[in-house]
């Protein structure tokens, strides 16, 4: 597995343009197959999560062409509805085939996904709403089975605000018959680029970013062009690398209404944050306090996501921050070893307490997922000396480059 080595101390400068969203490109590129065209996206990440996709769409017979950050996908070929194991294992988006290879093909056979271990991480909303819409389920031994001779459009209301059962609904709905109403769904940022791509496809999709989406008919085009959004838990990485370090850093080609939860948080530990509709800058002497409770939540909600990188930063402001994580079971995976660095973190079920520490010290530490990844390297670049970072290989998942973007910023941060 990887090792990042990084050594503390220096700030951030500089200006940077940040990559296309993870969480929106991989249900678009599900979305690619819903019916036979061709697609070409601008602004793809080139990540180990996208590369697992593009191997999705080869395996149910699509052609893909990758040329730096535009990816193009002639599904016209579309000639399976099972997917791999060893490819459903790789990450948890996967899951969203099932609501594409349904729309499509009529019938999907899937494994349960992986990606992050982050605890438990049921599909029940993902089965209730293709149910809902007709489809017949059988659950055997980690594999789903999805069939319709039909599907219909109905009213449907999930039990929580799921994104990816928002996304699958959105997708089946396009192949039923009649209009479909989702209530209870997920809103964020990355469900509302999914509409857009699905408007340019054909969809008579509305709604997307509200917590009603309404998906009444389609007419298939044949060619789509779409631009993948800018991602916002990127941004919020480098803008808590930046305020944890410190340093003067702007982001730019980004929309900073979609993370303004984590910016206010910043302000509010004493950076400075100035903010276009496209760009953010941030400046921060590196001596922070302590924000009042973080509590993570559905958008608009503080983003999940984004918790670990916060926590990086709180671990040496004046004064101690409460994090309440209501999302999933087992997202502190990264206390451990930032007790490594020399951090004050304790956690009892849902709530961590970060008492704030003078200084952190350099450590051989482990990244337990995507996100812990990315906070450990937050911590290590305002810690103390040097610090390596086994299992680095989770960061890959979902940044593109995050190291040499470090580096362009002043940082000293090596891959072994
Ligand atoms: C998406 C994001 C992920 C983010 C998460 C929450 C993508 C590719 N991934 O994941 O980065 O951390 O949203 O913002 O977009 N749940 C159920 N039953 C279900 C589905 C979900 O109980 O059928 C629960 C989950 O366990 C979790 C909560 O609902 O507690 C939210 O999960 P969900 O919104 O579905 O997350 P993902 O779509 O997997």
């Amino acid at each position: 597995m990887s090792i990042w080595n990084v050594k503390g101390g220096n700030t951030l400068g500089g200006s940077l343009a940040v990559q296309g969203a993870k969480n929106a490109v991989l249900p678009i590129m599900a979305a690619s197959i819903l019916t036979g065209c061709e697609t070409e996206l601008l602004n793809v990440p080139q990540l180990s999560d996208v590369q697992a996709t593009i191997r999705i769409l080869r395996s149910v017979g699509c052609t893909v062409t990758v040329d730096g950050d535009v990816v193009g996908i002639d599904s016209t070929g579309v000639c399976r509805s099972e997917v791999p194991d060893e490819l459903m294992h790789q990450l948890r988006s996967s899951i969203i085939f099932l609501g594409a290879l349904l729309a499509r093909c009529g019938e999907a056979r899937l494994s349960m996904p992986g990606g992050c271990a982050l605890g438990r991480r049921p599909v029940d909303q993902h089965l209730k709403v293709l149910r809902a819409l007709g489809a017949e389920i059988e659950e055997t031994d980690g594999h789903i089975l999805c069939r319709s001779r039909g599907l219909r459009g109905t009213r449907i209301e999930l039990d929580m605000p799921s994104v990816g059962a928002t996304e699958n609904a959105m997708l089946a709905a396009c192949a039923a018959e009649g209009t479909t109403v989702l209530t209870n769904a997920a809103r964020e940022p990355e469900i509302a680029d999914l509409q857009e791509y699905l408007r340019r496809l054909g969809a008579n999709v509305s709604g997307a970013g509200t917590g009603t989406v309404t998906v009444a008919g389609f007419d298939p085009q044949p060619r789509v062009g779409h631009r993948i959004m800018p991602d916002r838990i990127v941004a919020s990485t480098l803008l808590c690398a930046a305020a944890a370090a410190g340093g003067d850093l702007e982001l730019r080609g980004l929309a900073p209404r979609t993370f303004s939860s984590v910016t206010a948080v910043l302000s509010e530990m004493g950076c400075q944050l100035r903010t276009t509709r496209r760009s953010v800058r941030i400046l921060s002497d590196g001596r922070l306090r302590a924000p009042g409770p973080i509590a993570t939540g559905p958008y608009p909600g503080f983003p999940t996501d984004a918790q670990p990188l916060l926590m990086a930063a709180c671990l040496r402001a004046r004064g101690t921050t409460l994090f309440v994580e209501n999302m999933f079971e087992n997202r502190y995976g990264q206390v451990s070893e930032f007790v490594r660095l020399g951090a004050d973190v304790r956690t009892v079920g849902k709530l961590a307490v970060v008492n704030g520490v003078e200084r952190l010290t350099g450590a051989e530490v482990s990244a337990t997922d995507l996100r812990a990844g990315a906070a450990l390297v937050t911590a290590a670049l305002a810690a103390e000396g040097e610090s390596r970072i086994h299992d680095a290989g989770h960061i890959d998942r979902g940044y593109f480059d995050l190291d040499g973007s470090l580096r362009y910023l002043g940082a000293e941060v090596f891959r072994s």
